[in-house]
């Protein structure tokens, strides 16, 4: 049966800004369906869990499909919808290399864990998001992913983000007549254990919109114009310029 409450599923939400977002969105009235592989890793997260809380905690490995039947099992028995769906979990393999120093595991994982991970947590979750009101799902992706924008580092990371931008195009146009809106998501550069300790934005000001200078928060920009309108690559940063404008026209805001 079909809740009346507002839903989130947002993998890898036990730590970094996963997590952030999920505690925030909780303290906003929504029920967020936390994802995390191992409670080991996720300790903070099950602090903030009480049982019956707002804060609900599903194993989820984004790449092992019983793993997202069984999230699917608990969203539908829980609340029979899902507003939001939110792709954070993210990997970087082979970061401190050289572009000749890679190899092709550091490209499989990377493709499979960023690209392959929303499109499998998509897929399985297409017929919750057809059920809620909000419908929208939001590919936290990274201006690494730009084509024009790259400066040679990170390469497998950089390829992935390329593609999942590309993803989360195609996923527009796939899921508009059912007026879902899908779009990527640029953080900022955050201290996470991916983001490293001279990112100059901390998880709270990335999630919230609190740097400075202030930035175009994420969770604010949840609040996008439901009308379905394609892809957005959005920087949430005042100084991403055309980019951030273009996210001004989509948000109305
Ligand atoms: N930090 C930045 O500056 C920055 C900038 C641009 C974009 N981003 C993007 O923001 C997102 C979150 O990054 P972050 O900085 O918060 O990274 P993080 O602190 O390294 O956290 C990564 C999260 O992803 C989870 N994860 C990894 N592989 C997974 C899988 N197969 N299935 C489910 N969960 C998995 C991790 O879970 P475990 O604990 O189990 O490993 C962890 O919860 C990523 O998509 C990243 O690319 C980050």
């Amino acid at each position: 049966m079909r809740s009346e409450e507002r839903t989130v599923f947002i993998s890898g939400a036990n730590r970094g800004i996963g997590l952030g977002m999920a505690l925030l969105m909780a303290g906003k009235g929504y029920t967020v369906f936390a994802g995390y592989r191992e409670e080991a890793r996720a300790e903070r997260l099950f602090q903030k869990a009480p049982e019956d809380g707002p804060v609900v905690p599903v194993k989820v490995d984004v790449t092992r499909q019983t793993d997202l039947r069984g999230l699917v099992d608990t969203i539908a028995s829980r609340a029979g919808h899902l507003d939001i769906l939110i792709n954070s979990a993210g990997i970087n393999p082979g970061k401190a290399g050289g572009i000749d120093s890679l190899s092709l595991k550091d490209f499989t994982e990377s493709f499979v864990v960023n690209v392959g991970g929303p499109f499998l947590a998509t897929r399985y979750l297409l017929p919750l998001l057809k059920e809620g009101r909000e419908k929208k799902v939001v590919n936290i992706t990274s201006v690494m992913g730009s084509i024009q924008l790259s400066t040679g580092d990170m390469v497998p990371y950089r390829v992935s983000k390329a593609a999942l931008n590309m993803l989360t195009k195609n996923l527009a146009i796939a899921y508009q007549p059912y007026g879902i809106t899908v779009v990527g998501l640029h953080p900022g550069w955050v201290r996470t254990d991916m983001g490293g300790p001279e990112a100059p934005l901390s998880v709270e000001e990335s999630v919230n919109g609190s740097g400075d200078p202030p930035g175009r928060a994420l969770v604010q920009s949840l609040r996008l114009r439901t009308r379905p309108m394609g892809w957005v690559s959005i920087g949430l940063r005042g100084d991403d310029g055309p980019q951030a404008e273009r996210l001004r026209d989509h948000l109305g805001t």
